[in-house]
């Protein structure tokens, strides 16, 4: 692998940049995200300029040294939205011996999960404020990764916007190729069409395999977070979907 990517994020700030950027790799397959306003809390930002240049890392368009990022080789796990980073924090504290790469562009949620790393002691995250299918696409290796999480990715619940849902077959396909024969891809969702949707595009990878005889029970690692309490308080019913490459 080639050295860590030390290119200024800004390099890629502006639309056209990005587009240029992408050229020579895989085109734009979905954008998943809204760019919401607000940089959040004083303590957020001041967790992102106090920890930021040990643990954020920058985008750039070239594979990824792990062992350079993290200081060490140890199983990798992709989390691809991380939202407030309340479930990364406790699973990477529960799993010290393994290393998460997480991805997430909302700003206030990159210093919040920064301030729960200093408030835990973590040092097995690195960050990615950055489109997640761009860091598939230009960072990540084949078999890389040992796992991936995406947990109550959005729904795009009107049916003009499921184009923009994240679990699809060409994303898939290609999460699929980065991760090693026997790791794991695990999805969690609050929305019951998404859930069909993830099971039926998993299904439909040949890579992959399911690990249930449909959706999984929650493994114990995966916390109930304060929204996921919320709505299942209202009725909501939670589906969690656990694949793993095929050896
Ligand atoms: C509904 S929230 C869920 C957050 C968190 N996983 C949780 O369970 O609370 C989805 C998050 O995914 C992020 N997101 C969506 N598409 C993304 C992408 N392509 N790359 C990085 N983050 C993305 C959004 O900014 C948002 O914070």
């Amino acid at each position: 692998m080639g050295s860590i990517v030390t290119a200024p994020t800004h390099a890629l700030a502006s639309p056209g940049a990005a587009r240029a950027a992408d050229a020579p790799f895989h085109p734009r397959t979905i954008k998943s995200f809204v760019r919401r306003a607000g940089r959040g809390t004083a303590g957020q930002a001041r967790a992102v300029e106090e920890l930021g240049p040990r643990f954020v890392l920058p985008y750039a368009p070239a594979a990824l040294d792990t062992v350079a990022a993290f200081g060490r080789s140890a199983p990798l796990v992709l989390e691809i939205g991380f939202g407030m980073g309340e479930a990364t924090a406790h699973i990477a504290g529960l799993r010290p011996e393994d290393d998460f790469l997480c991805c997430e562009v909302h700003e206030p949620g990159v210093g919040a999960l920064l301030k729960r790393m200093r408030e835990q002691q973590l040092t097995n995250i690195r960050i990615v404020q950055h489109d997640a299918v761009e860091v598939i696409g230009h960072m990540l290796p084949e078999g890389c990764l040992d796992g991936v999480h995406i947990f109550f990715p959005d729904p795009w619940h009107k049916k003009k916007h499921h184009k923009r849902r994240l679990i699809q077959p060409p994303l898939v396909a290609r999460l699929a190729a980065r991760i090693r024969p026997g790791g794991y891809l695990h999805c969690a969702t609050d929305w019951q069409s998404y859930a069909e949707q993830m099971l039926q595009v998993l299904g439909a990878e040949p890579l992959l395999r399911n690990t249930a005889a449909g959706f999984a029970p929650r493994p114990d690692y995966r916390p109930r977070t304060k929204f996921e309490h919320r709505g299942l308080r209202l009725g909501h019913g939670v589906w969690d979907v656990l694949f793993v490459r095929r050896i």
